[in-house]
C-alpha cells in the first residue's frame, strides 16, 4: 500500500469537503488517505463531479448490501447501451451486436436468483475440489515459462493467465483463444473504468461486439452438442419448465463470469506478491511456516487489503437516510467495499498487513447479501494454490532492480496494479 505519494495524502487531507472528487484518477489509484478522512468526516460523501453518493463505513456498506430492496443493482443506462447515447457511429457499431440485458450482478431478486441458480452449482466448493489439480498444473506451467530468467512481469505472466486459463476451461473455451478472451476482458474493464475517450469507446464497442459474436457461435455449438461446461449449463438452462435463456441473457451471464473473475483474481494475486515484498517480516514468517493455516491467513488479508472490486453501483429505490445523510430516491450510490475494508473500527490499524488479525474473514472483498460473489470459493482456491506453488518454487521475491515502483490503475470500480516487475531466486529441488 505504499504507492501513496506525499502530495496525494496532503491533498486528500486538506482539500475542503465537497470540493474534491473521489473519482479523480489520482484518488482512484491512491485512495487510502482520502478513505480514512471520509470514514471520520463524511461517511456518506456526495461526489461533486458525478453526484454519486459514496458510502464508506463498514457497517453502512454491510447494511446497504443486505437491503437490496432500497439499494437496487438494476442501473438503467449503465453498460454498452449508454455508450451510444450521443454518438451515431458508436450506435452503428453496437447495432451489430446484442442488446445489453441485466442478469446476476446487474439484476435484483427474484430475477437475480433465477439467473444465479443456473451456475451456482458449478462454483460450489464441492465442484471445485476436482479442479485443484488443474489449477496447480497451470500455476506450475506458467512458472516453468519464466523461472530460468530469474524475473518476470508478474501481472502479465502469472496474475492474468492463471485465472483466465482456469475460467476458460470452466466456461468451455479452447485455450488457444486465451489472447482473444484477454482482449475482450480488457474491453469490458475499459468500459467500466469511466476513463475512456471517444476513440477508446469505439474500440471497446467493437471488441464487445466481437466477443458477442464469438460466444453466440460457441453457444449454438453447445445447443446442438451439450457438454458439462458452463457454456452448456447456461444455454441449456431450463428449471421447472422455464423458457431457455435468450442469447442476450446468456451473453450477459458469460461476460460477468469472464470479467468479474479474471481481473479481480489477477489483481489480488499480484497485490499479494507486492504485499509480501513490502513486508519482509511477514514474508519471512510464511516462508518458514507455509502451512495451510498461514496461507489461508495470507489469502484473506490480501483480499481485505487489495479489495479488487473496490466500488459497486447501487440505485436507491426510495429516499433513505444513511449515517445522518438523506439520500433521495433514484440516486446512484457506491458501495465502497475497499474503503469499508479499511474501516479502523472493524480492522484496527487498517493499512497494516497483519496475518494475525482475529477477524481475517470479515472483510467485504466479495461483497455481502444476495450478490455475494459467485466465484468466491474459486478465487480463494486459485489464490491459495498459487501462493503455495510460488512459495515452493520462487525464493527471495523482490522488486526487480531496474523496475519503477508499481502503480495502481485509475478505475472507478476496480482496484489493481498496472504491472509488477519482480526478481527471485529459483528454488532448485
Ligand atoms: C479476488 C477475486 C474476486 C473478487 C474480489 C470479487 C468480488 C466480487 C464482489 C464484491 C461481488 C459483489 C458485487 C455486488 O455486491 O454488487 C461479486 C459478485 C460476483 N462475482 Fe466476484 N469477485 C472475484 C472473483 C470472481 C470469480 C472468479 C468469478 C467467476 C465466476 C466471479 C463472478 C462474480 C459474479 C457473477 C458476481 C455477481 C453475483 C450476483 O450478483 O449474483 N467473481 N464479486
Amino acid at each position: 500500500m505504499t504507492t501513496e505519494t506525499g502530495d496525494m495524502v496532503a491533498f486528500a487531507e486538506r482539500c475542503p469537503l465537497g470540493q474534491f472528487s473521489p473519482m479523480h484518477p489520482e484518488l482512484l489509484a491512491c485512495p487510502y488517505a482520502m478513505n480514512q478522512r471520509l470514514h471520520r468526516e463524511a461517511p456518506v460523501y456526495r461526489d461533486p463531479a458525478s453526484g454519486i453518493y459514496m458510502i464508506s463505513r463498514y457497517d453502512d456498506v454491510v447494511a446497504m448490501a443486505m437491503d437490496h430492496e432500497t439499494f437496487s443493482s438494476v442501473m438503467p443506462g449503465v453498460g454498452t447501451g449508454s455508450m451510444a447515447a450521443s454518438d451515431p457511429e458508436l450506435e452503428a457499431i453496437l447495432a451489430e451486436g446484442y442488446p445489453n440485458v441485466s442478469t446476476m450482478l446487474t439484476q435484483d431478486p427474484p430475477l437475480q436468483r433465477r439467473y444465479r441458480k443456473f451456475v451456482d452449482g458449478a462454483f460450489a466448493p464441492a465442484s471445485l475440489k476436482a479442479l485443484e489439480p488443474f489449477i496447480e498444473a497451470t500455476a506450475n506451467e506458467l512458472i516453468d515459462r519464466f523461472i530460468e530468467r530469474g524475473r518476470c512481469e508478474f501481472l502479465e505472466e502469472f496474475g492474468v493467465p492463471l485465472p483466465l486459463t482456469v475460467i476458460a476451461s470452466q466456461i468451455g473455451v479452447p485455450l488457444e483463444d486465451l489472447p482473444q478472451l484477454r482482449k475482450w476482458t480488457n474491453a469490458f474493464i475499459g468500459n467500466l473504468s469511466g476513463q475512456l475517450d471517444d476513440a477508446g469507446r469505439k474500440r471497446v464497442a467493437r471488441d464487445i461486439v466481437e466477443f458477442q459474436h464469438y460466444f453466440v457461435t460457441r453457444m449454438n455449438e453447445r445447443r446442438q452438442q451439450p457438454t458439462d461446461d458452463i457454456l452448456s449449463k447456461v444455454v441449456n438452462a431450463s428449471i421447472d419448465g422455464e423458457q431457455p435463456l435468450s442469447d442476450a441473457e446468456c451473453l450477459s451471464m458469460l461476460s460477468q463470469i469472464l470479467v468479474a473473475g479474471n481481473e479481480t483474481t489477477a489483481s489480488a494475486l499480484t497485490e499479494g506478491i507486492w504485499l509480501l515484498i513490502q513486508h519482509p517480516e511477514q514474508y519471512a514468517r510464511i516462508r518458514n511456516d507455509p502451512s495451510d493455516a498461514m496461507i489461508q491467513a495470507l489469502v484473506e488479508e490480501v483480499l481485505r487489503i487489495s479489495s479488487p472490486s473496490a466500488n459497486m453501483f447501487r440505485r436507491t429505490t426510495r429516499e433513505v437516510e444513511v449515517a445522518g445523510v438523506r439520500i433521495p430516491a433514484e440516486s446512484i450510490c457506491f458501495a465502497r467495499f475497499a474503503a469499508a475494508n479499511q474501516d479502523a473500527t472493524r480492522f484496527p490499524e487498517p493499512l497494516a498487513f497483519d496475518l494475525d488479525r482475529q477477524n481475517l474473514r470479515e472483510h467485504l472483498a466479495f461483497g455481502r447479501g444476495v450478490h455475494h460473489c459467485l466465484g468466491a470459493a474459486l478465487s480463494r482456491r486459485e489464490m491459495k494454490i498459487s501462493f503455495r506453488v510460488i512459495l515452493n518454487r520462487l525464493d527471495n521475491l523482490r522488486l526487480a532492480a531496474d523496475a519503477s515502483p508499481p502503480q495502481f490503475a485509475p478505475n472507478a470500480l476496480l482496484h489493481g496494479l498496472t504491472g509488477l516487475e519482480i526478481a527471485f531466486d529459483p528454488v532448485r529441488s
